[in-house]
């Protein structure tokens, strides 16, 4: 068997639950160097929160070079009520925003799939919702959360005023687009954008490069657009019209976390942030569950961590070219849940209740 030499994976638990489930990846990652003779160096930092806490930072530069370094970035989850005054820029999140920038990872892949074996376990009717497969590319390092200027300022009258800037430009519009476009060459050839061009300039650019691009390069692919607010009323109404929706930083944040919810189980959904192709072919991208930190249940190992451990296989099929182990680790995942066990976030009548280290477990028993 081949042997990978020298490919480094850096796992970056965070706060919260995300201790307790990359706990779970890093032994998946093991058992693939043991039994299948690849050979990933896992390195780790501290990152969010607890980073804030032992360094005064949420990410120190030791830790971001990490990054830099190595192939994939697999993230558990930053924050935590306890962080919430403190300033800004010391905040567990701004690690996040800064990796996400400085690595240049514009587009955010989140997949809202139903699990068949959790079909009951959302708030919409089984018929809406089964078999619901929907891809959302999020634009993550430009819009309003990047945009210049920014602050709070005092104006008159003792008052302060908020301030933060929406921009995108054709480029940072049409590489993100193309990212969509290309996914849904493999899957339904249907793309939606959003935008809110009634309203907004960005948003007519936005609608027009894209419209653009299609005509240029994806004339095969169906475009169609739609107003964010029209598409988060759509996809409770009918989300299976719905193959790839592109959209901005600001609407994907919002809509992935609806698209979620809609599976029920937003502690199995994965997110993949993958930056441009260099001419090595190498991607620079980073891996997280979409799930936060969790506060509320954390160190209780009760947490689920599939949601990380599908975004370990996206990271083996996106970023390390091993198709073969993560459909592999896909499978493991189905059929631990095709035997009834479940973590308490989606536990049900007569399945049986695992902690966050059983699931792990049950995993790499089929994964042998
Ligand atoms: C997400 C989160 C982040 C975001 C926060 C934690 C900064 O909500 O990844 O969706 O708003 O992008
Ligand atoms: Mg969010």
């Amino acid at each position: 068997m081949i042997k990978v030499k020298d490919r480094k994976l850096l796992l970056l638990a965070g706060d919260g639950i995300g201790p307790e489930v990359v706990r779970e990846v890093k032994k998946i990652i093991e058992w693939f160097n043991k039994n299948k003779s690849l050979d990933f160096k896992i390195e780790e930092g501290l990152v969010g929160g607890i980073s804030y806490e032992k360094h005064k930072t949420p990410i120190t530069d030791e830790v971001f070079y990490k990054a830099l370094e190595s192939e994939a970035v697999i993230l558990g989850a930053v924050g935590g009520p306890k962080y919430d005054s403190l300033e800004f820029s010391k905040r567990p999140e701004r690690a996040l925003l800064k990796l996400r920038k400085e690595l240049k990872l514009f587009a955010n892949l989140r997949p809202a799939i139903c699990f068949k074996q959790l079909v009951e376990a959302s708030s919409l009717k089984p018929e809406i919702i089964s078999g619901l497969d929907i891809m959302i590319v999020r634009e993550l390092t430009g819009g309003i959360y990047f945009g210049e200027p920014r602050g709070i300022e005092p104006i008159e009258n003792n008052e302060r005023k908020g301030v933060n800037t929406h921009t995108y430009t054709t480029n940072e519009i049409q590489r993100v687009a193309r990212v969509a476009f290309d996914l849904a060459k493999k899957r339904k050839n249907k793309v939606t954008s959003c935008e809110k061009s009634n309203v907004m300039e960005a948003g007519v650019l936005w609608r027009e490069e894209v419209q653009s691009l299609r005509d240029k390069e994806y004339k095969k692919i169906d475009l169609e657009h739609m107003l964010a607010d029209n598409c988060a009323m759509q996809l409770l109404r009918n989300p299976k019209q719905f193959d790839v929706i592109v959209t901005d930083n600001l609407f994907g944040d919002i809509l992935s976390d609806e698209a979620a919810m809609l599976t029920g189980s937003l502690g199995l959904l994965p997110s993949a942030s993958l930056g441009a192709r260099d001419k090595n072919g190498k991607i620079r991208s980073m891996y997280e569950p979409v799930h936060g930190s969790a506060p509320d249940i954390a160190g209780k190992n009760i947490a689920n961590p599939i949601a990380t451990i599908l975004s370990l296989s996206m990271a083996l099929r996106y970023s390390l070219d091993l198709d073969k182990e993560a459909n592999q680790l896909d499978k493991a995942v189905q059929s631990v849940l095709d035997d009834g066990l479940r973590t308490k976030d989606i536990m049900s009548k007569n399945k049986k209740e695992v902690s966050t280290s059983q699931m792990g477990d049950a995993i790499i028993n089929y994964l042998s």
